[in-house]
């Protein structure tokens, strides 16, 4: 019995300690991934010979040698595997919300205009009645910024108890991370 016991320990310490090493190994040898985006944003105002000599430099300056494209590619498919929103798919998700919102229109219906909601304060288009708690909410919350659009979306009368949206909220985070970039695509 005591042998199967240490047996058994020693079995989990050693997968323990694989499970360290492998996360370990993905973190150095995975982390130059992360800056390339970063430094193909910064590519067009600045030269490479700006940046500061290191790692994401020298990933840069090959990146934008012969191989730009696919690395273009490689960029833009990064942030979409780490959840951001398709615009065009928020489209379509929008149409849960088309009976109370315009998005593409500083018009107020059921529900106020959504144009430009995102970075807007809470409870602020002109001419809209919003409702006493979304009102006494708007302090509180500030700013739509995406992260309270995230809450409030997924659960509007939880964010704002008693608000007059009449609507249970998005149950999937990539629907509402959709809808939030097809939000800002059309308002910049
Ligand atoms: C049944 C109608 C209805 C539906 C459906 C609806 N809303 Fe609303 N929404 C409202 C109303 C009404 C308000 C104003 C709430 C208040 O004053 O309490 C509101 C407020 C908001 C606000 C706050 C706006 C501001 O200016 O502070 C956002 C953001 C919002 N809705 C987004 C959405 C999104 C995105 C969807 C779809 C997923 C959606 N709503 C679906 C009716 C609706």
């Amino acid at each position: 019995m005591r042998t199967f016991v240490n047996l058994a320990a020693a079995v989990a310490i050693t997968l323990g300690l694989i499970f360290v090493v492998r996360g370990l190994a993905s973190y150095i040898f995975d982390k130059p991934a992360v800056p390339v985006p970063a430094a193909m944003k910064q590519e067009p105002p600045k030269s490479a010979a700006a940046k500061p000599a290191g790692k994401p430099a020298v990933k840069q300056a090959a990146a934008s040698q012969p191989s730009a494209q696919p690395a273009a590619k490689q960029a833009a498919a990064t942030p979409a595997a780490a959840g951001a929103g398709d615009p065009a798919k928020g489209k379509k998700v929008f149409n849960k919300c088309k009976a109370c919102h315009f998005a593409d229109k500083p018009k107020n219906k059921v529900g106020p205009s959504l144009l430009g909601v995102v970075g807007r304060p809470v409870a602020a288009f002109e001419g809209y009645k919003y409702s006493e708690a979304m009102k006494a909410k708007a302090a509180d919350i500030g700013t739509w910024t995406e992260d309270k659009l995230k809450a409030f979306l997924a659960a509007p009368k939880k964010v704002v108890p008693g608000t007059k949206m009449a609507f249970a909220g998005l149950k999937k985070e990539q629907d509402i991370a959709d809808i939030i970039a097809y939000l800002k695509s059309l308002q910049q």
